[in-house]
């Protein structure tokens, strides 16, 4: 069984999860951040400086065992570069030993190797395997339309399908 884990502050990576769970059919499981973070200008430097430091974030129990994923569609926004608070405590709290972990990741500039390295290394540090990776790209903070991601989308799923 294969399954998609994602997060979201502004709404882009849950449409991009949601969508690829649709076509894939696939289960999705949120990772779901505890607390009143927004998505605004002041959680840019705010969430781009924890982004920065590594920081972790409270989240909730995670809905899903991981032992039974065969391989892991993980959904995630890039920032400052790298992992959301809220991924870096999901690395923390999921058994990812052995687990492969396919990336897809969301930013507003779009594919970016040292952003791609740098979450493949955390999912490599925690025991996983990041055996591929495919980009978003958002535009803005604000929750993209769903016309301008879907043709992104419709390659990465035609991608993806052959590596399932
Ligand atoms: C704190 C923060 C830092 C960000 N840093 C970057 C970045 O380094 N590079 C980039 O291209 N986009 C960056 N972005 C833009 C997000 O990756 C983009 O808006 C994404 O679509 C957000 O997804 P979401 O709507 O699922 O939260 C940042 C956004 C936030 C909130």
């Amino acid at each position: 069984m294969n399954a998609i884990v994602y997060y979201s502050l502004g709404g882009t990576t849950g449409m991009v999860a949601e969508k690829l769970a649709q076509s894939l059919s696939v289960n999705s499981y949120p990772i779901e951040e505890i607390g009143n973070r927004k998505n605004n200008a002041i959680n840019i430097a705010v969430g781009g400086y924890q982004a920065t430091t590594e920081k972790k974030s409270a989240i909730k129990p995670l809905q899903f065992d991981s032992a039974g994923i065969e391989k892991m569609i993980l959904c995630l926004p890039i920032w400052a570069n790298t992992t959301p608070p809220a991924v870096n405590s999901f690395f923390e709290q999921a058994k990812l030993s052995g687990q492969k972990v396919i990336l897809v990741l969301v930013s507003g500039s779009g594919k970016n190797a040292s952003a791609q390295e740098n979450v493949a290394k955390k999912v490599n540090a925690h025991g996983g395997y990041a055996i591929d990776a495919f980009w978003i790209q958002s535009k803005s903070i604000k929750k993209a339309k769903p016309e301008f991601i879907q043709p992104q989308l419709d390659d990465i799923i035609a991608r993806m399908k052959k590596l399932l």
